[in-house]
């Protein structure tokens, strides 16, 4: 039976989690039964011409953020699909393609069904997956387990965070790369989040005093893109308020049209590309919205712009600062959803496995 613990919510109790799991991860990622699943992934990666990832949700996000992932490390094609779409679609598949499922439940349905229809076109077909014996893990023919443990919180925390590792120690594993350095490099990223978690408080008076915005908007390039959905769809979930994720670099093609003084832009910078992230977080300034952001520490111009910075050292974790990052938004979407006296753990309307289309 799992119980909350010390925890008045699951999902604090599952962002608390991280760090361990994480550390896990990387000691399961050593084992010789995991990495001769790896090996068998590989076989068919290395002679993929194009790698479909399906998944729905959050899964998607992680989606997107592997295909990143698989273009800079392993120079692959890769086709990133929300799986309601795919399934109904007449995708082009070819017969040494694979595919990729994401999920946490293994039931959901749309995914599962992209599933089927890749097997149905004769590709191999592997998982990114939490639960062990569910129905997409059956029909798989080899499964990544992200070594989660169960997920209650209905909003998804440390399922996405284990996600995304785990597709990025296949990626580095399929460019034959995964060394010391990439472990260390992850329990690195396990140290930030206990950091982030320690300064908990900081991210609660943040809650506290923009709770009650018209809306937000998450911004980010790069790999901080798919983080910036996540973060937006978090807060819709559990605080249930307008929330919108969109690449920087997008923000003058429309949404920079709602931006006013009841407008949140909550900036999402790392190391990578963090110019450019920071002249369209200025012009948001300019516009009179209300700008909060999380980056590195030594970005003195964004802390310069930011009415509220979370300044966080990502200079020892390369193209997982998305995740730590991300932590932040979950812990920021935690306390607005607790200001607003929101069920966080059972938001309304939302079933944790979407079994039915
Ligand atoms: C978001 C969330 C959902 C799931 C989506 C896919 O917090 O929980 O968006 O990510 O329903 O579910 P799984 O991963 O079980 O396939």
């Amino acid at each position: 039976v799992s119980t909350k613990g010390d925890f008045d919510h699951f999902m604090m109790k599952e962002i608390h989690e991280q760090p361990d799991l994480i550390r896990n991860l990387v000691y399961k990622y050593k084992s010789p039964q995991v990495i001769e699943k790896l090996k068998k992934v590989k076989d068919k990666f290395d002679k993929a011409e194009t790698i479909h990832i399906t998944a729905c949700g959050s899964a998607w996000h992680c989606g997107i953020l592997l295909k990143y992932y698989f273009e800079k490390y392993n120079k692959k094609q890769v086709n990133i699909e929300l799986a309601s779409e795919f399934r109904y679609r007449n995708p082009t598949l070819r017969k040494n393609d694979i595919s990729i499922s994401i999920s946490q439940s293994g039931e959901t349905i749309d995914t599962l069904a992209s599933l089927q229809l890749c097997k149905e076109e004769g590709l191999s077909c592997f998982s990114i997956i939490n639960t062990e014996g569910s129905t997409i893990f059956r029909e798989c023919d080899e499964n990544l387990l992200i070594f989660a443990g169960k997920e209650i919180g209905v909003a998804s925390t440390k399922a996405f965070t284990l996600q995304v590792l785990t597709g990025y120690l296949l990626s580095k594993f399929c460019s034959n790369d995964l060394n010391n350095d990439i472990f260390k490099e992850i329990e690195n990223l396990a140290g930030l989040i206990d950091e982030i978690i320690l300064r908990k408080d900081e991210i609660k008076d943040a809650a506290k005093s923009y709770y009650n915005k018209r809306g937000y908007i998450f911004t980010g390039r790069g790999f901080m893109f798919p983080m910036a959905l996540e973060g937006a769809l978090k807060l819709k979930e559990i605080a249930y308020v307008h929330a919108e994720g969109y690449a920087a670099g997008e923000l003058k093609h429309g949404p920079i049209a709602l931006i006013d003084s009841e407008m949140v832009n909550v900036v999402l910078s790392s190391l990578n590309l963090q110019e450019k992230t920071l002249s369209n977080a200025q012009e948001v300034k300019a516009r009179n919205g209300i700008l909060l952001g999380v980056g590195d520490i030594s970005d003195k111009e964004l802390l310069a712009s930011c009415e509220l910075y979370f300044g966080l050292d990502l200079s020892k974790v390369g193209d997982l600062a998305g995740v730590a990052v991300n932590v932040v938004a979950q812990l920021f979407t935690y306390y607005i959803a607790l200001f607003k006296g929101n069920d966080i753990d059972k938001p309304r309307n939302l079933a944790k496995s979407v079994t039915v289309e």
